[in-house]
């Protein structure tokens, strides 16, 4: 094993856009359990950082159901299988009648780029609305439309629109303001029509048209 500084490589030598979380002082993990992580001494924290376990960290029941399928098939979802349906069907019984279409993905940057496809074969347009700061995953496409990331890197495209995030603690309406909802809700407005203006294709749900939108695509 190695110490957390023996680590190799710390520091990249080939690129100095390769960097390490927190590097002064780098956080060695080795273990976690529900909501904590637990480094190479012993040292226990509280986990408020990862989205990734959502019942915990290394949740019996999901650890057991994951082994149980591992040992049966583990393939992509192109064939037909019944924990698909099954799981799918269980899902469905959560959510409103209209949400019935199920697609199984391996991340949350897979479902986001496939969410973008999705909106633009719908729509036929390209153009996005992001909140600010909001980071969407990894792959190029997202990047493109994660303020978060994008500011570091090639900075904004002309199809990506910024709307403020609605924080009513350090935002531009805060707790004090008599309807923050309403006001942050204005700003997107704002944004569409800005972008519109500029001649930018950004439809909004009262002046989208299905059936004009698919029959562009064709
Ligand atoms: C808000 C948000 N969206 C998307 C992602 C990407 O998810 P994944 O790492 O599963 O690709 C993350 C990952 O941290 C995230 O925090």
């Amino acid at each position: 094993t190695f110490s957390k500084h023996g680590c190799p490589p710390l520091v990249c030598p080939h690129s100095s856009s390769c960097r390490l979380f927190f590097p002064e002082d780098p956080v060695k993990i080795v273990r976690g359990q529900g909501q904590y992580l637990y480094d190479e001494q012993g040292g226990e924290y509280i986990d408020c950082i990862n989205n990734v376990a959502h019942v915990g960290h290394c949740h019996p029941l999901v650890v057991q159901a994951a082994h149980e399928q591992n040992q049966v098939l583990n393939t992509n979802s192109r064939y037909l299988h019944d924990n698909i349906v099954d799981y799918a069907q269980r899902l469905s019984e959560t959510l409103p009648e209209k949400l019935c279409v199920f697609y199984f993905l391996n991340s949350g940057s897979e479902a986001n780029d496939l969410a973008l496809r999705l909106a633009r074969q719908y729509t036929g347009h390209q153009d996005v609305v992001v909140l600010d700061h909001a980071y969407h995953g990894h792959l190029s496409s997202l990047i493109d439309i994660s303020p978060y990331k994008f500011r570091y890197l090639d900075g904004q495209k002309e199809w990506v629109h910024v709307a403020p995030l609605p924080d009513t603690y350090r935002g531009p309406y805060r707790e004090d303001h008599p309807n923050p909802a309403v006001a942050y809700a204005n700003e997107v407005k704002r944004v569409v029509s800005n972008a519109q203006e500029k001649g930018r294709k950004v439809t909004t749900p009262s002046t989208f048209n299905p059936s004009t939108a698919r029959e562009k695509k064709k």
